[in-house]
């Protein structure tokens, strides 16, 4: 009974991250996703949810955000999911989740041949979600903060154009040379705001790059970090749950495929090493904690 009631557990949170996910574009928006988030925290008293609008996002300086947003008519949130299952004074575990609501590619736009699919590019988002599902209903005594980073990147007369140049929320400029390459600059400001919480680890979990699907297919995630010991409980909870990850490297010979000659980097790195290069950009802004990264694309 107690294996059924675990069981149960775990795959209502999959569910609800696999529910999400196939939810059309037009339904699950930013503002949808907020919602769903609210909605959980009025059932439990456990868990406190904080949505931030563009408002309160443009205070935070979360410009990388909010220009991927600024195409589309729907506007960013980020969604912060607070739960306190261990003391006050422990530090929490950090989950961010990529919540790119559906993904055109902006005006470096994606060819039209299966872009449905790119509705999917909130699953990171679904992922984090789902954790904190059954997260409350295993009442674990630890303290865990779930962000989703969430908009939608479509391309418009008030759209990003590849050239411009941003002031992303750790103050590193940045020059959108593609705005397709849209994934790492919601999470960067993300992974910025989350310094707050003076974490014990930061895992974000995105559909970041289709390199990562011709590196090693539908099958495995890749996985990169700044914690090996981290990195290494990832992979061990991957093997033992069927759902494995990978370890790419992190080199620092990757780093200069962003240099730009106009900003502190590029949001690409050209065609080679695409997972990588994504993972360079984002260690950029997770140097103050032991982070790790799942490219679930
Ligand atoms: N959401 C995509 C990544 C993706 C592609 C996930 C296919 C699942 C299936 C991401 O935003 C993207 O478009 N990445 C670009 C990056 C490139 C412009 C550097 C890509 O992978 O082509
Ligand atoms: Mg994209
Ligand atoms: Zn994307």
């Amino acid at each position: 009974r107690q294996a059924c009631t675990q069981a149960e557990t775990l795959t209502s949170g999959m569910n609800l991250t696999r529910t999400l996910g196939n939810l059309p574009p037009n339904v699950c928006q930013p503002s949808y996703l907020a919602e769903q988030a609210q909605k959980m925290a009025q059932d439990n008293s456990q868990l406190v949810v904080e949505v931030l609008a563009e408002e309160q996002l443009k205070e935070l300086g979360a410009n990388a955000l909010l220009a991927v947003a600024q195409g589309s008519d729907q506007p960013a949130r980020m969604i912060v999911l607070n739960y306190q299952g261990g003391n006050a004074d422990e530090q929490p575990y950090v989950l961010v989740g990529k919540g790119v609501t559906f993904d055109s590619g902006g005006i470096s736009i994606k060819p039209g041949a299966s872009m449905d699919e790119m509705k999917y590019d909130m699953c990171g988002a679904a992922t984090v979600m789902g954790v904190f599902d059954s997260l409350l209903k295993l009442k674990l005594p630890i303290n865990v903060i779930g962000v989703l980073t969430c908009a939608e990147n479509m391309p418009s007369g008030g759209a990003t154009r590849p050239g411009d140049i941003i002031t992303t929320m750790s103050g590193q400029t940045v020059e959108i040379l593609n705005t397709d390459a849209e994934g790492r600059l919601v999470l960067c400001d993300a992974l910025t705001y989350v310094k707050r919480f003076e974490p014990k680890s930061v895992i974000n979990i995105a559909t970041l790059t289709g390199a990562c699907l011709v590196a090693l297919g539908s099958q495995t995630s890749g996985l990169m970090g700044n914690n090996q010991e981290l990195v290494d409980s990832l992979l061990s909870a991957g093997q033992s749950a069927g759902d494995a990850a990978w370890q790419l490297p992190l080199f620092d010979d990757y780093q200069e495929q962003l240099d730009s000659p106009f900003a502190d980097m590029a949001n690409i790195g050209g065609p080679k090493a695409g997972t990588i290069t994504a993972g360079c950009f984002l260690s950029r802004f997770t140097k103050d904690y032991p982070w790790a990264h799942l490219d679930i694309a």
